[in-house]
């Protein structure tokens, strides 16, 4: 079994380290991180957690990379030799995986834009490989992402508008299911029943899309019946710029995922 170290096991590294323990990956896990303190509840779980980015690469297999966009190169950098040959998979916003080449170019990169619900197995995680990434190492990776829910191999150009649709979309989300549970409560539901309706409505749609592989448009169709309560609620929506602002949202953020890559990308060219 794979060692796998998390280096940066903040908000989505600690997710996959508690995602990886709650599937039971039978191999070690090493995580890291420089406030080690905020790891001990890991160690009391059997991960080894250690602020020594060195140690965990050397002592692993397959490396996660979890750090902020503009940590990548020192934290690279500073494990550069012990990730000679080995897999590593970078969930870092906006870097291109020739950027991670130029700094180690006998290490084999992933580029990997998961989401939040990989605290609970449910993230859609799209990834991309380097070249010396070979289909064994690929098999590997997706036995690996799909732990912590599904995954799918995209092509690279498409990593910024999937950073911005489904890496950040939690978010979005997050806003319709806490916009339905006001309007429950403005009907009169108590909080709760408000707020777990709304989550299994939007859970159970989206589930029922994924196993139909209907268009949303026939579920929509489904629930409208003639002179009924869902057309009057629809009418209203249809009036609003609910669409518009969904597909903005996520333009706005492809948009900036690709400014950042460019800032990246002019200090590390000002560096060489
Ligand atoms: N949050 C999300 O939903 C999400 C989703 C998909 C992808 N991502 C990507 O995942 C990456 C991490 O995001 P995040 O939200 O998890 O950020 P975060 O919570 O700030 O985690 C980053 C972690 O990196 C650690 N770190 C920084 N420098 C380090 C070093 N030299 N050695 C070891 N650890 C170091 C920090 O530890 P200390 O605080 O202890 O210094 C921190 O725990 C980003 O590149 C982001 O683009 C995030």
């Amino acid at each position: 079994m794979d060692n796998i170290a998390v280096i940066g096991a903040g908000v989505i590294g600690g997710a996959i380290v508690k995602s990886l323990l709650k599937y039971g990956y039978r191999g070690k896990i090493i995580a890291t991180r420089r406030k080690i303190d905020k790891l001990r509840e890991f160690g009391k779980l059997g991960v080894l957690i250690t602020t020594d980015n060195k140690y965990a690469a050397r002592n692993s297999d397959i490396i996660f990379l979890c750090v902020k966009p503009n940590d990548v190169s020192k934290v690279l950098k500073e494990i550069s030799k012990e990730i000679e040959g080995k897999i590593v998979i970078s969930t870092a916003a906006t870097v291109p995986l020739n950027f991670y080449k130029k700094i180690v170019s006998k290490a084999k990169f992933v580029r990997a834009m998961p989401n939040i619900a990989v605290l609970v197995q449910e993230s859609f995680t799209a990834y991309c490989c380097d070249s010396d990434v070979t289909l064994k190492d690929e098999k590997k990776v997706e036995e690996i992402l799909n732990m912590l829910g599904v995954s799918q191999k995209v092509e690279e150009k498409y990593m910024d508008a999937i950073t911005a649709l489904s890496g950040s979309g939690p978010g979005y989300i997050s806003i319709i299911i806490e916009a339905l549970m006001y309007a429950g409560l403005r009907v009169g539901l108590p909080r709760n029943l408000s707020l777990y309706s709304s989550a299994q409505t939007v859970q159970g749609t989206g589930k029922l899309i994924l196993e139909t592989r209907e268009h949303p448009a026939k579920i929509k169709d489904m629930v409208t019946t003639p002179s009924g309560t869902t057309i009057e609620a629809i009418y209203e929506l249809e009036g609003s710029q609910i669409r518009q602002a969904l597909m903005k949202a996520v333009t706005e953020a492809t948009k900036k995922c690709r400014m950042i890559a460019e800032e990246i990308a002019a200090d590390a060219h000002s560096k060489s």
